[in-house]
């Protein structure tokens, strides 16, 4: 069984996508670290972002063994995962490994920005999951401020914005709901309401 989670930058997807694999006891991939990690690459090269080329080169060449490298998880490296995704090459080197996560038994989660519609559009369950640009970047200036790092607010709130408007925007594989997804606005529930809120979703779906 496959459960898809798409939708926006710090939607809470993937906190959401973490509590329902524990729940169900299935493995979890936040899709977002794949395009992360190629940044990252890109970065550590000192190769341009507008390359795609060679952003190609780096998405077949993946090492997808290191996705928990706290490194990957900073606003400076979603920024790049997002100009590097907006790339054909990119996404389909990408494809095999996110299918084949999917294809684990009992069941996986997946989340991102095209499970539902792309990767994978046979899921038993799919859900979209928003919040308004000013509540997700509540909540993620709350996060970096609980790490001590300093962030203000309106940057925050650009950054959503204009990733957003990018991944939104793209040709390829951009992020929307699947026609058969059920959306859940998070903007007025805590995480443990927004649980809740998907878990009663997927139990309908399934
Ligand atoms: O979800 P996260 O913020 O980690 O994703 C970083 C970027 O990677 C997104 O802004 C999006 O451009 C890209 N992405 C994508 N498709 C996915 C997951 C992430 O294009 N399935």
């Amino acid at each position: 069984m496959i459960i898809a989670i798409d939708g926006p930058a710090a939607s809470g997807k993937g906190t959401l996508g973490k509590r329902l694999s524990e729940h169900f006891g299935f493995a979890h991939l936040d899709t977002g670290l794949l395009y992360r990690a190629v940044a990252r690459v890109m970065l550590d090269r000192g190769s341009l972002l507008t390359d795609r080329e060679a952003a190609a080169l780096v998405a077949q060449n993946l090492d997808v063994t290191h996705l928990d490298d706290p490194r990957l998880r900073g606003a400076e490296m979603g920024e790049a995962a997002s100009m590097i995704s907006a790339y054909q090459p990119v996404r389909d080197a990408l494809l095999a490994f996110q299918r084949q996560f999917g294809s684990q038994e009992p069941g996986a989660v997946l989340d991102g920005r095209d499970i539902g519609t792309v990767v994978c559009p046979q899921a038993e369950v799919k859900l979209f999951i928003t919040a308004t640009p000013e509540e997700r970047a509540r909540r993620r200036h709350l996060e970096l401020l609980k790490r001590g790092e300093q962030a203000a607010y309106e940057t925050i709130l650009d950054d959503i914005r204009r990733r957003d408007e990018r991944d939104m925007s793209r040709s390829t594989a951009p992020l929307k709901a699947a026609e058969d997804a059920m959306t859940l606005d998070t903007t007025h529930l805590d995480a443990d309401a927004a649980f809740r809120a998907a878990l009663e979703l997927v139990e309908t779906q399934r």
